[in-house]
């Protein structure tokens, strides 16, 4: 077995899974059974690039240790005969989940109609969904597919005019808040999909046509729907201009453009609620928090962009000790159970974002995928509630962070 593969074959924490469960059909026990069926259902090309980071994945792996290495204390007695209340209101609208779809770009790559499915999936569930600016479906079609739960990403690439125009469509749509990312000054340099030769568009080498034999029903769905595509950039590409020319406008939307003065001009132009992705220092969140934005996203894009990155959730203490109690929180980046979101509002964050786990579950079992892993992070969340003895997420961030210390003396016997 290669170094390479011998890599791939570990969870994202860098354990080994005790059982092969590639031979799972259903129903998926965990985010790592879904992680291992889509494996084995799509071509290595395209599940490296939807699981892979940048560098030795070094940041991939820290997010997941940091999810690892805490913990949260049970307390007992706690009736929790009813379920627990999972609805949350975060930005001005109430989800019945604290949770959602942080936006995935390409998720074409993942099963043909990624896109819809993700969007529907949350728009059936009152659950978030984050139409990304590289969707293989445009942002109006998206936004008809999840008509009240939809937010748009957008990244702010070397030309303003295009900039201005994915703004005005997505207002046009009906899109009420605008997702900026920040952390992509350059393309995150990913080593797998280097090796893989992977980009847009496809080249049809020796290895990616054998890998492409080996998954026939991902090949054959994919050549049916037709090659995943920009779709939201490709009124921008020169007329008549194929692929190349957008994977080039794609590769302008990581341009190192954006700095505060652009910030503060989507501020001006945006009436809707602004939310700034990809947040890791105390000092930017501040200074997030005074250019007016509505919320931050506290990210470092999954570990895809910069190998040095530290952990989302490690970071949340400082980041949520510097601003307002109140100014709203999301957090993204190795979310995969209900216990880490648990873990997540726990620790400050008002709203988490899930990736991967949605793209493997889209990959593993089709349009079904996603709300299948939304029922079953739900399901797990619960849990955890009843087990830590929080009856609702209000619960968990009103005590979560304050939890009340024990007055001195409070563990002595009372007297006999
Ligand atoms: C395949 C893939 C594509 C992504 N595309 C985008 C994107 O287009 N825009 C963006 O802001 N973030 C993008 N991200 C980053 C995610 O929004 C998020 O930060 C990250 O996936 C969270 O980590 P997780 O996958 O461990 O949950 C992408 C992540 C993945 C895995």
């Amino acid at each position: 077995m290669s170094l390479r593969t011998e890599r791939i074959n570990l969870r994202h924490d860098g354990t080994r899974p005790q059982h092969d469960t590639d031979f799972i059909v259903r129903p998926p026990i965990c985010a790592d059974d879904l992680r291992l069926r889509a494996r084995s259902r799509i071509p290595r090309f395209a599940f490296d690039y939807l699981d892979g980071g940048a560098g030795a994945e070094d940041a991939l792996l820290r997010s997941r240790q940091a999810f690892r290495r805490t913990s949260l204390t049970p307390r007992i007695l706690v009736n929790s005969a009813e379920p627990a209340d999972l609805s949350h209101r975060f930005l001005g609208r109430d989800w019945s989940l604290p949770f959602g779809i942080t936006p995935l770009g390409l998720p074409g790559l993942a099963w043909p109609g990624a896109d819809r499915a993700l969007a529907k999936a949350a728009e059936a569930r009152g659950a978030a969904y984050v139409c990304p600016t590289p969707a293989t479906e445009t942002l109006e079609e998206l936004r008809l597919a999840a008509p009240t739960r939809s937010l748009f990403q957008l990244y702010v690439g070397a030309s303003p005019d295009i900039t201005q125009d994915l703004i005005a469509r997505a207002e046009r749509a009906g899109y009420d808040t605008l997702v900026v990312t920040a952390d992509v000054p350059r393309p995150g340099k990913r080593l797998r999909d280097l090796r893989n030769g992977f980009g847009l568009p496809l080249k049809p080498t020796a290895a990616t046509l054998a890998d492409l034999v080996r998954r026939p029903r991902w090949s054959l769905a994919t050549a049916r729907a037709g090659a995943p595509r920009l779709a939201n950039l490709a009124p921008y590409a020169k007329a008549g201009a194929g692929a190349r020319t957008l994977a080039e406008v794609m590769a302008a939307q990581s341009s190192g453009r954006l700095d505060w003065a652009v910030l503060a001009g989507i501020r001006r132009r945006w009436g809707g609620r602004l939310v700034l992705k990809g947040v890791l220092d105390p000092r930017d969140a501040i200074r997030a928090v005074e250019a007016g934005v509505d919320a931050i996203q506290i990210s470092n894009h999954g570990g895809r962009q910069f190998d040095a990155a530290p952990a989302p959730l490690d970071v949340l203490p400082s980041i949520r000790a510097a601003l307002p109690p109140d100014f709203p929180i999301a957090l993204d980046g190795g979310v995969r159970s209900g216990e880490d979101v648990l873990k997540a509002l726990h620790a400050g964050a008002d709203f988490v974002f899930i990736g991967r786990p949605f793209l493997y579950g889209v990959a593993a079992y089709g349009p079904a995928g996603p709300g299948i892993v939304f029922d079953m992070l739900a399901a797990e969340l619960e849990a955890a509630m009843a087990m830590t003895g929080y009856r609702s997420v209000a619960d968990i961030r009103r005590t979560g962070l304050n939890r009340e210390p024990l007055a001195a003396g409070a563990w002595t016997l009372p007297e006999a």
